[in-house]
């Protein structure tokens, strides 16, 4: 496909939730998949939209992610729990671990719920936002293949680690910071390898240790961390929280390579607050409204924009994309011809 192409939400969502089907995934995980990935492009995550299906699919065909599997619950404490994904969709396993992890909060006013032998959720605010749609705060954190190497290092040493956290904010959109713990997302320099474009600089190391803005060079290279040292502790610690703690493994030890899937064994942790546990909500609503005046009203220096908080990005995308659908350049619209053309679903639906 050459041109840029437009696809409405809902018909790219029915289309993604086929493909998943036909390639072994059961209906509810297939359909919570979707949503995952359709949710991400609709709020112009494109790096985490429907293009992850390419990643996706090879381990649900080899068996190594299991379309079937059932999330179950290990441990269950009022306010803790450990969930084992049996090495299901991603997606499927964190939304049924954030429910749980909501219910829990909900009576003992805050919980938290360990992950282990999950696969690649997509973008973190999928799963954050949930909580955040249930009254109550929520963060989460995953580990994630190696793609991040300390600054001087040859090759990745451990995974661009995602943190998310949404916070509840008028109706319908919450404050939502979603940042892997790289500079950038590695899925953002797969996209632009695929698109022929270059990276910024100061994003990534090529195979030698030096700067690149070579995609190609960049993902048999390394990402750098967010902050330098900042984001690489960060991306420790999610080690420790996603990895070490749910009995999981450490992001070193996972694969995400489509030509050679393996089981993946990803680790998530998920915390819920009840705000309404903790203080009323009109305190907790009139004191966020204070905090957002003070940042949208912040002195500007000449030709500066408007300050934004977390998440107003992605919400205005999201308005956008519900108007005018979702755009996608020719070479991934390709790509998903491809996948659709594999699955008998063709694309565009
Ligand atoms: N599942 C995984 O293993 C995995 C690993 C890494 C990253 N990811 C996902 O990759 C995606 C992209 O991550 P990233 O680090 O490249 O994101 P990014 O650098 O684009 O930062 C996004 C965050 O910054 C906020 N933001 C952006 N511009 C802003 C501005 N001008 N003012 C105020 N806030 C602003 C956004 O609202 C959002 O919360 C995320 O969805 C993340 O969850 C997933």
């Amino acid at each position: 496909m050459t041109g840029r192409i437009t696809v409405r939400a809902e018909a790219l969502l029915r289309w993604a939730a086929t493909v998943l089907e036909k390639a072994g995934a059961s209906h509810p995980a297939a359909v919570a998949t979707a949503e995952a990935l359709v949710d991400a492009n609709q709020r112009g995550l494109d790096s985490h939209g429907v293009t992850q299906l390419h990643f996706y699919l090879p381990g649900l065909k080899a068996g190594t992610t299991r379309g079937d599997a059932e999330p179950t619950v290990e441990t269950d404490l009022p306010a803790a729990a450990v969930v084992d994904g049996h090495d299901g969709l991603g997606p499927y396993v964190a939304r049924f671990a954030m429910d749980l992890c909501c219910s829990k909060a909900r009576s003992a006013g805050a919980a938290v719920v360990g992950v282990r032998n999950s696969t690649h959720f997509g973008a973190a605010s999928c799963v954050s936002e949930q909580a955040a749609c249930q009254h109550c705060i929520g963060i989460v954190v995953s580990n994630s293949d190696p793609g991040m190497s300390p600054p001087g290092a040859l090759g990745p040493v451990l995974g661009t680690n995602p943190l998310a956290v949404a916070a509840p904010f008028r109706h319908e959109q919450p404050v939502s910071l979603d940042i892997a713990t790289s500079v950038a997302a590695q899925s953002k320099v797969v996209l632009a390898a695929r698109e022929g474009r270059a990276i910024p600089a100061g994003w990534a190391t090529g195979p030698d240790g030096q700067p690149t803005t070579d995609p190609t060079s960049a993902l048999a290279g390394a990402m750098l961390p967010m902050g330098g040292h900042k984001g690489f502790g960060l991306a420790v610690i999610i080690d420790i929280l996603a990895g070490c703690l749910t009995g999981s493994a450490l992001s070193p030890e996972i694969s995400n390579d489509p030509a050679h899937p393996a089981p993946q064994r990803t680790g998530h942790l998920l915390i819920a607050i009840s705000i309404d546990r903790f203080v009323t909500a009109e305190h907790y609503g009139s004191a966020l409204e204070r905090l957002a005046h003070t940042v949208h009203t912040a002195p500007r220096a000449p030709g500066t924009d408007r300050f934004l908080l977390p998440g107003e990005l992605e919400a205005s995308a999201a308005r956008r994309r519900q108007a005018g659908g979702i755009p996608f350049a020719g070479v991934t619209a390709s790509l998903l011809a491809e996948i659709g053309t594999t699955h008998g679903v063709p694309f565009p639906p």
